[in-house]
């Protein structure tokens, strides 16, 4: 047990309270615009993103359990018919992913794109007796279309408020391709937050990069590609400046930025840092494009992602570990988050009007 798993558990619902804290944790990275909320359910979620200035629409294939709440608009529909994304700027789909089949996820991730998501599912364990109260409930791990899980029965539950809608089996995806069905829909970064609300459900935030973040990896990623070279100068600071210039023109979070750093760094060996496959034929890790396994990675790569999983992950660059269980260490990570911190607070002196 964590230290965080002993600070809810004095809660009476510990696992509820630790989401809660996770969804208002992520809420509060985004400045409140409008939320869509997918498999509402009894809406707790949406009014507290209404509590928190956000303009909510809650969609459910049950509505008994809607409250009653003005601010809220709540919609009665199966979010595998939804198509009302217009103008939404933050997705939740808060214990639903695991209540659909993988064909329906995999249209739901493409039809979410590129708006951020949080999301809260369970996944496949490796072994099955690792899903502790689901065992009876989930199979063997099943390949299909090169992705992999496990079916999950849903057979007897439909009398149910928080069961699936119409499916009598869904898909618990394992990790590699939960983090491909949304690198397929076109999502640049995957997060997983600490510590999970239980050992096979994970809170995950999803993104695409805009093009001003970019541009902003992309003066990071040459930057770095310096700092790698034995003997090389750590920071070069017109690339700083650039990279500072790209994200004072679109704010941003410097904590997402170096997860996703982080993130990318650990994906170039197993999941996102490799080439997207437009027809999704790529499994991850599959090695496809990866920095080592491509051999010559500086004309093979091409996306930032790409870029970035070329750049770090250098071990023996010179510089002491750069990258350990996709983690920058040692002077390469103080590096990035002295630039990052360089990029989010500018010194005007210095750096001129790229302040935000
Ligand atoms: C486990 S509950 C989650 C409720 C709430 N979001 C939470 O995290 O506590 C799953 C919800 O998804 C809804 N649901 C399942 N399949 C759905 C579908 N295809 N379309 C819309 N809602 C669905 C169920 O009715 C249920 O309210």
């Amino acid at each position: 047990m964590t230290a965080w798993h002993l600070r809810t558990s004095r809660f009476v619902d510990p696992m509820g309270a630790l989401r809660l804290g996770h969804f208002v944790d992520v809420l509060q990275r985004f400045p409140a615009g409008h939320l869509l909320d997918l498999g509402a359910g009894h809406g707790l979620f949406s009014r507290l993103a209404a509590d928190l200035g956000w303009r909510v629409t809650a969609v459910d294939a049950r509505d008994e359990r809607f409250p009653r709440d003005d601010r809220v608009r709540w919609v009665r529909a199966d979010v595998r018919d939804f198509d009302e994304y217009e103008g939404v700027d933050l997705v939740a789909c808060l214990g639903l992913w695991y209540h659909l089949t993988l064909d329906d996820q995999v249209a739901l991730a493409r039809r979410m794109a590129p708006r951020p998501v949080i999301l809260d599912t369970h996944f496949a364990m490796p072994r099955r007796k690792d899903h502790h109260h689901h065992a009876d409930r989930v199979s063997d791990l099943v390949q299909q279309d090169g992705y992999e899980g496990r079916l999950y029965s849903e057979t007897g539950l439909h009398t149910r408020p928080t069961a699936s809608w119409g499916n009598e089996l869904s898909f618990w995806p394992t990790v590699p391709t939960l983090e491909r069905q949304f690198y397929d829909a076109g999502y640049d970064v995957l997060e997983h937050l600490s510590p999970p609300p239980c050992a096979d459900r994970h809170y995950v935030v999803v993104r695409s990069w805009s093009p001003e973040h970019q541009a902003w990896m992309d003066g990071l990623i040459s930057t770095y590609r310096k700092m790698s070279d034995p003997g090389a100068a750590p920071c070069d600071p017109a690339a700083a400046s650039l990279a500072a210039a790209s994200l004072g023109a679109n704010g941003g979070s410097g904590r997402g930025l170096v997860a996703a750093v982080a993130r990318l760094g650990r994906g170039r060996r197993g999941g996102l840092g490799r080439q997207r496959s437009p027809q999704g034929t790529n499994p991850p890790g599959s090695g496809v494009s990866s920095a080592r396994g491509a051999g010559s990675t500086a004309e093979k790569v091409s996306s930032p992602a790409e870029r970035i999983g070329a750049g770090l992950g250098t071990g023996d660059s010179g510089r002491g570990t750069v990258e350990q269980d996709g983690v920058l260490q040692g002077t390469a990570r103080q590096d990035v988050i002295d630039l990052i911190a360089g990029a989010r607070e500018p010194r005007t002196a210095e750096r001129g009007e790229s302040g935000r």
